[in-house]
């Protein structure tokens, strides 16, 4: 029978704030799709996709007090992958940008496509984005490492300090076993990831403790606490760890000789107004 529907798949993020974060795109696919699933956690967020689309089911059911996230991200990509076997146009809305930190959209994706149907990812806004603009940090004035808060811990990463440092699910760091559903396991996590800050920061060192708005009435929240306080920081599921960076490197001079300039060069290079008054 040629009548069959072939499936398809679409991943979309709903931004941060749904309510005028989710792009014009998400929204069409949204609208068009004949199943919708929600990773959302969220539910004014919720309401607003199946103002959209009626037939929303959320994934939310699928998270359990001491059942492991592995688990559920592999059941939250089954049945999405499932539904798009069924011939199914299928949508997936997780929140912000749907391939920033989630699991099952990279995976529902690459499984797919091994089966031989169609899937593409939308960009969204993340709380990335939020933050940079929040915060008014550019992540090309110092550079930027942007990471998970436990993987840091457990493995053998390098940070540099000059680089402004945006670290993700601090809410839940040092929880090694995925299955806790708050941020109140975190103060172990916390003293340890303190101790490795502190042999790159002095101990006053201002971070910042990020959360952006989930609706549009409301404010970011920013909390700044010293290092040697981070230990007693209010985390939520939702913070994000930012530490400022010490300020640019010196200038390598063997780098610049080999491209035949000098830092003097340079610096005059990228200040107009030396250059003006120079003339
Ligand atoms: C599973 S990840 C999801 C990220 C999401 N897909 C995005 O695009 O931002 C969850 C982590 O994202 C960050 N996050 C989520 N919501 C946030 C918010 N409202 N403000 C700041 N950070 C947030 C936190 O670091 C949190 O632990």
């Amino acid at each position: 029978m040629e009548n069959a529907k072939k499936g398809e798949l679409v991943i979309v993020g709903t931004g941060i704030s749904v309510a005028g974060q989710m792009t014009l795109a998400t929204k069409s696919h949204i609208e068009n799709a004949d199943i919708v699933f929600m990773g959302i956690m969220n539910k004014v967020g919720e309401h607003a996709v199946r103002k959209l689309n009626a037939n929303s089911i959320s994934l939310d059911d699928l998270y359990e007090e001491g059942k492991s996230r592995a688990l559920t991200y592999k059941q939250m990509t089954d049945r999405i992958v499932q539904a798009v076997i069924d011939g199914q146009k299928v949508c997936a809305a997780f929140y912000g940008h749907a391939g920033v930190f989630v699991t099952p959209s990279h995976d529902a994706i690459n499984q797919v496509r091994e089966l031989g149907y169609s899937a593409t990812m939308l960009p969204g806004v993340s709380a990335e984005d939020c933050l940079i603009a929040d915060l008014g940090i550019d992540p090309s004035k110092f550079g930027c490492q942007s990471y998970e808060a436990t993987q840091f811990l457990f493995r053998d990463y390098r940070i540099d300090p000059h680089m402004t440092q945006i670290i993700w699910q601090i809410g839940l760091v040092g929880e090694a076993s995925l299955s806790v559903l708050d941020a109140t396991h975190n103060r172990p996590g916390l003293a340890l990831l303190t101790e490795i800050l502190l042999e790159h920061y002095p101990d006053d060192h201002e971070l910042i403790i990020y959360e952006a708005p989930t609706l549009p009435i409301s404010e970011p929240v920013i909390q700044k606490v010293t290092l040697s306080n981070l230990i007693n920081a209010e985390t939520t599921l939702v913070s994000t760890l930012v530490i400022p960076s010490l300020g640019l490197p010196a200038y390598r001079q063997d780098r610049l000789s080999k491209l035949g300039l000098t830092e003097q060069q340079v610096v005059s290079f990228r200040n107009p107004t030396s250059i003006t008054e120079g003339n």
